[in-house]
Order: C-alpha cells, then sequence, then structure tokens
C-alpha cells in the first residue's frame, strides 16, 4: 500500500473537470487500499508535495500546467514518481501544432493547417495571408487555439467574413493558434492503456468512442459536460478493417509522441472518403462519470477501479 498525492483543480480552464476526475480517482485508489492525499494545486503545490512526500502522485489534472508538462517536470524534480505521461510527452501532446508538425512529419495523418502566433499577425501582416489560407484549406475552416481544452475556443468559420472573429477567439485562449481543414464526418476517440500489463508490455487500443452530436451540428464545450447533448456510442459501429485501422494510427500516434500510462487519441473519419485523420492527443483525458476513457475501459471489462490501479502501476519518475 502506497501514500498517494493525488493533484487535482489547479487553475486551467478544465479545473471543473478534473476536480470531478480527482474525486473518482480518490474513491478508487481508497478503496484499492492506499493511503490518500489530496492536493488541489495552486502556489502551495512544491510546499505541500515536500511537506507530505508521497510514494506516488497520481496526476488527474486536465489542460495548462497539469498536461503540459510543467507539473510533471516539478514532480521530477523532488524525484516523486507519477502518472501517465513524462514532461516532454505532455509538452509535445498538450501543443496541438507541435503534435501535428510531429504525425506529418511521420506520414499519419492530420488534416491540413496553418499555424500562427500573434506576433504574425501584429507584426508581420499576416491578415494578408489569409486569402491563400482560405484557398488552400477550404470552407469551412476550423479556427482553434494551439493548447489543449475541451473544445474552448473552436470556431467553424464558414465563410472569410467569419475568419477574423474566429481567430480573436481563438487568441483569446492561446498565443498560438491554427487554421485547420475541416473533416466531415464522425468523431471517434482511440483510449489507450499502457502499463506492461498486455504480453510484450505493449499499448492497448481500448475499444472506440464515437461522439454523436444529437442537436448542434458541433458539440461545444458546455454540451460535451451536459448529458444528453451528446450521445457517446461504445463501442462505435464501424466497419472492423475501419477500427482497427484506427486503433492502429492511434497507437503510433501514443508512440510518436512518447506518451506513457494511458492517453487517449481523438480523430475524424470522413464520411465522404472514409480516410481517418488525427486531431490530437490527449495526454491525460478525462476520468469523470461520462468521461470517454472510463467508459472504453468498461467495454473492454475493465472497471474503474482496476482501470485505475493499472494506471497507478505504471506510475514512472
Ligand atoms: N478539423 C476538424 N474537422 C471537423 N471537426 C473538428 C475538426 N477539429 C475539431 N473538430 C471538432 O471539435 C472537437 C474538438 O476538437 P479537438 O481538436 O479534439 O480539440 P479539443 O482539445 O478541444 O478536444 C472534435 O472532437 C470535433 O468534433
Ligand atoms: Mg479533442
Amino acid at each position: 500500500m502506497s501514500r498517494v498525492a493525488v493533484l487535482k483543480g489547479g487553475r486551467s480552464l478544465e479545473r471543473q473537470v478534473s476536480l470531478k476526475s480527482g474525486a473518482r480517482v480518490e474513491d478508487a485508489l481508497e478503496r484499492l487500499g492506499h493511503e490518500v492525499l489530496t492536493i488541489d494545486v495552486g502556489a502551495d503545490l512544491v510546499e505541500r508535495l515536500m511537506g507530505s512526500r508521497p510514494d506516488v502522485a497520481f496526476v488527474a489534472l486536465h489542460g495548462r500546467d497539469g498536461e503540459d508538462g510543467t507539473v510533471q517536470e516539478l514532480l521530477e524534480v523532488m524525484g516523486i514518481p507519477y502518472t501517465g505521461s513524462g514532461v516532454s510527452a505532455c509538452i509535445r501532446a498538450s501543443d496541438k501544432v507541435l503534435a501535428k508538425h510531429a504525425m506529418r512529419d511521420h506520414g499519419i495523418p492530420t488534416p491540413d493547417f496553418y499555424a500562427f502566433n500573434e506576433t504574425a499577425f501584429k507584426e508581420l501582416g499576416a491578415a494578408q495571408a489569409l486569402p491563400a489560407i482560405e484557398d488552400r484549406l477550404q470552407f469551412p475552416i476550423v479556427v482553434k487555439p494551439a493548447s489543449q481544452g475541451s473544445a474552448l475556443g473552436i470556431k467553424f468559420a464558414r465563410t472569410p467574413a467569419d475568419v477574423p472573429a474566429a481567430l480573436v477567439a481563438a487568441f483569446s485562449y492561446d498565443r498560438k493558434v491554427l487554421l485547420e481543414r475541416y473533416v466531415p464526418g464522425r468523431d471517434l476517440a482511440v483510449s489507450i492503456l499502457s502499463d506492461g500489463d498486455e504480453a510484450g508490455g505493449a499499448a492497448q487500443a481500448l475499444p472506440i468512442v464515437e461522439a454523436v452530436p444529437e442537436q448542434e451540428d458541433f458539440y461545444d464545450f458546455e454540451s460535451r459536460y451536459e448529458i444528453g447533448r451528446t450521445r457517446f456510442e461504445c463501442p462505435a459501429v464501424l466497419d472492423s478493417g475501419v477500427a482497427a485501422h484506427a486503433a492502429e494510427i492511434a497507437l503510433q500516434v501514443f508512440e510518436l509522441l512518447g506518451c506513457s500510462g494511458f492517453g487517449r487519441v481523438d480523430l475524424m473519419l470522413d464520411g465522404d472518403s472514409g480516410e481517418l485523420f488525427v486531431l490530437e492527443a490527449n495526454p491525460i483525458p478525462g476520468l469523470t462519470e461520462t468521461s470517454l476513457l472510463p467508459q472504453a475501459a468498461d467495454a473492454a471489462g475493465i472497471g474503474f477501479d482496476e482501470l485505475i490501479g493499472r494506471i497507478f502501476k505504471a506510475a514512472h519518475g
């Protein structure tokens, strides 16, 4: 039995989701017989970790600081083993631009995109290049902040007139934004568990979850967490070849970015061409009641406590 610090909350925009993930993780760890310390991550994080010296930190944070390598770096410095991906994987995965470049460089399909930071617009006249970008990506165009986040700041621009406002919205979340080709089709998530329990210690793709929007054509932050506005189907009803291909691509992305423990890769299945495109990889996907990874684990016969136990056992540091 270990003394486990569950890190939750934090200052990110996904604080509320993290509090829910963390609370469920605490209950599971207690049921597994561990001594649990709860830390709502803030200015006293290092002090509290130094004071309590846990055997392991279970990182149940989402978004800024918790998922982007910052907290992981501090845990490394303090020599506290922790769950999930290491510093470099978190940095790569939490930045969609870095992740998409890595995918493109390695021949993993991801929608075409152009990314800019604020200075390109403020100091280099990037706005003048928008018609050329629009011409290449074709409308509708998806505009999103580079960093992680539950569809926050993501806008679909349907005409050139929509682009400036979409950029302003995305820049309110991050200094770097991307304009991405829209993929019409089905929204799939492949959850991955990599705890060395599998033969050969390989990462395992869990049954695919499809998010089916029930009302809007695009599900936003609110609808994702409000019961009833998005229906989740697990396992997604897919041709077995497509499902296997999605799992294979997701595992390639997980490995390419250097992720460990667990994670989730989001993809689109193009309804016209049948092609798969990777949108992003989440190093610390949600662990709430309605989150996709626990649903996927359940469909694979892995209950929540077993899931948390396996993520815990794969902690490193
Ligand atoms: N290029 C795209 N084409 C079609 N839908 C997209 C595209 N990018 C994002 N979306 C929609 O927005 C959702 C969130 O986008 P994603 O890139 O996964 O960012 P987040 O980090 O907010 O989850 C996706 O699950 C999908 O429904
Ligand atoms: Mg996503």
